[in-house]
């Protein structure tokens, strides 16, 4: 079996350290870190890491048992040759790598979510990926956890009918947090395009001063697909998730723990209520390695990873198109999105 050595870029929680954070969090199932996903992926070696900061090298050293530490990234993928490279640094600098380590020749790459903070820099990214025939995943997981893949089977099945609307529930920001909330959508409702995309940023009056903003916004939004489905967000809840089609809904609960799968029912001739039906408790695997692996399997087979970058700079898009109908007073955008140099930062 062919290993493949895998670098990692920025050495901080998502690359080596989060995985003490969630212990006894049920939400999440470890292995979490790139670090230590790789450890339980036969095919996968973990084999350098760089980070600007000297703690974090001989952190990440000590903890991996990995000699090979770098301060220039860009010197570590000359000097090690990695098939990999997972770029889990902050996202004002995700961009500017992804494009720097797909131009040195790399062919698979891991990039933390949002890929961009603006659709110029995804552009970018975009452009690249297709240009060098680069594989990509990133960090927006909900798509590689088990259980929403079960939930989308289910949704493919045809249990709960036609798709009609997609439901998030939970405060959070734009880029850090709603990412991940449109991926999963988009996910569970088979990647459809997005059409318009209308939204607010909190607090109401928040000013986008030279079309930037220096910090990532609380935001709620509504989105039209092409199929005519819709998807919104509720600023209160759980990251609970609702999907409804003309049959019935499917319903996730206390970020992706309980699970509730409704059908219309006759109860009367006039009373069809959505009534439980039987949706046993999914299993529950690692998102991580299952994001790696697939980012290995696509490369084997040439088909397209299932976090594509097509994929990725939609929901970037989706993102940045909420922040721009906040600063055209909340009216509906239709994507492709025009403002491309719009710019919001995030962690
Ligand atoms: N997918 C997930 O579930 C998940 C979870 C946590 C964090 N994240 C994302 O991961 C990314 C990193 O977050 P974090 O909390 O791990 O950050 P962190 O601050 O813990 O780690 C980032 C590291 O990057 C290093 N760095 C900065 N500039 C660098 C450079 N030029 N070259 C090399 N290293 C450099 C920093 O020194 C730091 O050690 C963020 O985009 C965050 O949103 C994703």
């Amino acid at each position: 079996m062919k290993k493949y050595r895998l670098a990692i870029i920025g050495l901080g929680r998502m690359a080596s350290t989060i995985d003490q954070e969630v212990i006894n969090y049920p939400p999440v199932k470890l292995p979490y870190s790139i670090a230590s996903s790789c450890q339980e992926i036969d095919r996968i070696e973990l084999v350098a890491g760089a980070d600007v900061l000297l703690e974090k090298r001989a952190a990440f050293s000590n903890k991996w048992e990995r000699d090979a530490v770098y301060q220039d990234y860009l010197e570590m993928i000359v000097q090690e040759e990695p098939d990999i490279v997972a770029i889990c640094t902050k996202g004002e600098l995700h961009a500017e790598m992804a494009v720097r380590v797909a131009e040195s020749g790399v062919k698979m790459i891991y990039l933390e979510k949002a890929i961009a903070c603006s659709m110029v820099e995804a552009d970018s990214v975009l452009e690249v990926c297709q240009k060098n025939g680069v594989f990509l995943n990133t960090g927006a997981l909900r798509r590689f956890d088990s259980r929403y893949q079960i939930a989308k089977a289910c949704i493919d099945q045809g249990e709960i009918g036609d798709l009609q609307y997609g439901v998030h529930y939970a405060a959070a920001s734009l880029l850090h947090g709603h990412i991940h909330a449109v991926d999963t959508l988009m996910y569970l409702m088979g990647d459809p395009q997005a059409t318009r995309v209308r939204g607010d940023l909190r607090p109401s009056g928040l000013l986008i001063e030279e079309n930037r903003l220096g910090s990532d916004p609380s935001a709620t939004y509504q989105i039209v697909f092409e199929n005519g489905v819709g998807a919104t967000t509720i600023p209160a809840g759980n990251w609970d998730f609702e999907i409804f089609g003309t049959k019935g809904c499917i319903k996730s609960y206390n970020n992706g723990v309980n699970w509730q799968l409704q059908q219309k029912t006759q109860v009367t001739d006039r009373y069809t209520p959505f009534l439980n039906v039987d949706y046993s408790a999914p299993v529950h695997h690692s998102a991580t390695i299952a994001c790696l692996e697939d980012l290995v399997d696509a490369f084997e087979t040439g088909r397209q990873t299932l976090g594509d970058i097509t994929i990725a700079h939609h929901a970037t898009e989706i993102c940045l198109a909420v922040a721009e109908s906040h600063q055209q007073g909340g009216g509906w955008i239709d994507l492709p999105l025009a403002n491309r140099s719009l710019y919001i930062y995030h962690v």
